[in-house]
């Protein structure tokens, strides 16, 4: 190694000695950070030409760098460029390319920025594009469950509380509150994108800088709202990507009771729903098997996700202002995150709409389970009895019905009757499970006809979008 070959470093002026091989290795991020080489561009275009604007930059350098900045874009994208560890980061490889290809022009683009300001620039460009596109695939899995629901406003299911059978409800109004989750979810993303949408750029290291910059500009190439407002913060918090994780990881969350229900729905002993054999894997010793592969890895990858989330908290957790190298360790997680997320909304996406109910099966199972109980209940309250004495009447009579095995809707009049004598034929008009639903006839209840209302308002929400 020559005396000075320290000195390809960008920042190797003052250092007398290489970089000790395994820190070089330790300190880099270009392993992980060349996923931003797109928006690095972006960012040292708009940069470029606001330099320009400046006066700091002449035309022709204006012209040589954009066009050095182009060729490197599509060398990275031929995948001929030469990434370089001892270069460190995305950014260094970047600029030290363009030097190398346009000459000593390209050492002028970093006029007036840091890396700081840099880096700060890229993650919120990138993460602004990989919401957009997060946000589509979350409509097209909102869309596939809402129309299940449509499919199967009135298809009977038992509801659950304690996982014990607790009343009928439709298997539509049940696909809505998976979609209602989704919805929120969405919101909290749109709310994400605006605070990650301020630029950064011209926050320079820390306190920004000398050069008559002019970061509204920057701010407007690049599609920002503004400029933010302090120079510290704008190098410094990652709060935007604890953000985006905190609605990852709730959706991760959302998508894991999904899962978990698809699981059990799909066992033998539910047998409530089947999932096409393209979304399901067997089993290499049991030939019988057909396993929901899909949402148990699903259910599984919400653990990363929401690690990603402590990951960050705790990455920004007491850092003293302001940009510290801890931050290098955002993209990671940050990154990890989004793949994650993707990849689950796109095998959501595809399978829900392919769910086949199992109708039969799903109603026999609400039938069973004295799920129209609260509507016996409810019906000698009608009569004139005073709930907690209706309450106790119908325990009886599910008592009744446990020793004879019977439903309450297979018992006669005079069976009931032993009950309480103000049980008259009408009584079998609610102890139906079509009888049930139809009577929750409110806007959020279960009956069909609602499920029909919210489906159709749940469609409009989303094409107000
Ligand atoms: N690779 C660095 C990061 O991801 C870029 C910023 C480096 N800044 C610095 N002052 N060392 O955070």
């Amino acid at each position: 190694m020559s005396d000075k070959e320290h000195t390809i470093k960008p920042w190797g002026g003052r250092f007398s000695e290489a970089t000790d091989a395994f820190v070089e290795r330790f300190t880099a991020s270009v392993q992980f950070d060349q996923r931003l080489y797109h928006h690095d561009i972006n960012g040292s275009l708009a940069h470029a030409k606001m330099l320009n604007r400046a006066g700091i930059l002449n035309d022709e350098e204006l012209q040589q760098i954009s066009n050095g900045l182009n060729d490197i874009r599509t060398e990275i994208e031929r995948g001929d460029f030469p990434w370089s560890v001892s270069l460190e980061d995305v950014h260094m490889n970047i600029e030290a390319r363009l030097t190398e290809s346009i000459g000593v022009t390209g050492k002028k683009l970093h006029t007036g920025r840091s890396r700081n300001d840099q880096v700060a620039t890229d993650i919120r460009l990138y993460l602004r594009d990989e919401i957009d596109t997060i946000a589509t695939e979350l409509t097209r899995l909102q869309e596939g469950v809402i129309a299940l629901a449509k499919r199967e406003a009135s298809t009977i299911m038992p509801g659950f509380t304690h996982l014990q059978t607790a009343q009928p409800v439709t298997f539509g109004h049940h696909m809505l509150a998976w979609n209602e989750m989704l919805e929120r979810d969405y919101g909290r993303l749109m709310d994400c994108r605006k605070r990650v949408n301020i630029s950064p750029l011209g926050a320079a290291a820390l306190a920004g800088t000398t050069y008559p910059i002019d970061r509204a500009y920057t701010a407007e190439l690049l599609g920002f709202d503004a400029a933010s407002a302090n120079s510290l913060d704008s190098v410094s918090d990652r709060d935007f990507a604890i953000e985006f994780t905190a609605f990852a990881s709730l959706v991760m969350t959302h998508l894991s009771r999904f899962s978990e229900e698809l699981v059990l729905w799909t066992s033998a002993q539910f047998n409530f729903i089947d999932l096409p054999d393209r979304f399901c894997t067997g089993s290499s010793i049991m030939p019988q098997k057909k396993n929901p592969d899909v949402p148990e890895l699903v259910r599984g990858k919400s653990g990363r996700v929401i690690g990603h989330l402590i990951g960050l908290l705790t990455l920004m957790k007491a850092q003293p202002l302001a940009y510290n190298k801890d931050n290098q360790e955002d993209k990671e997680p940050l990154f990890d995150s989004i793949d994650t997320i993707k990849d689950c909304l796109k095998a959501y996406g595809d399978m829900v709409p392919a769910i086949e109910v199992k109708a039969d099966t799903m109603r026999e199972a609400a039938r069973r389970g004295f799920s129209t109980a609260t509507d016996l209940a409810d019906y000698l309250v009608r009569k004139g009895i005073a709930f907690r004495d209706a309450h106790e009447i119908v325990g009886q009579s599910v008592a009744y019905g446990i020793k004879h095995q019977k439903d309450l809707a297979d018992m006669t009049l005079e069976e009931l009757q032993q009950f309480n004598d103000s049980i008259t034929a009408d009584v079998f008009d609610i102890l139906t499970l079509e009888g049930s639903v139809a009577a929750r006839n409110h806007p959020g209840g279960t009956a069909p006809e609602q499920v029909k209302i919210a489906a159709k308002l749940a469609s409009e929400r989303l094409l107000s979008r």
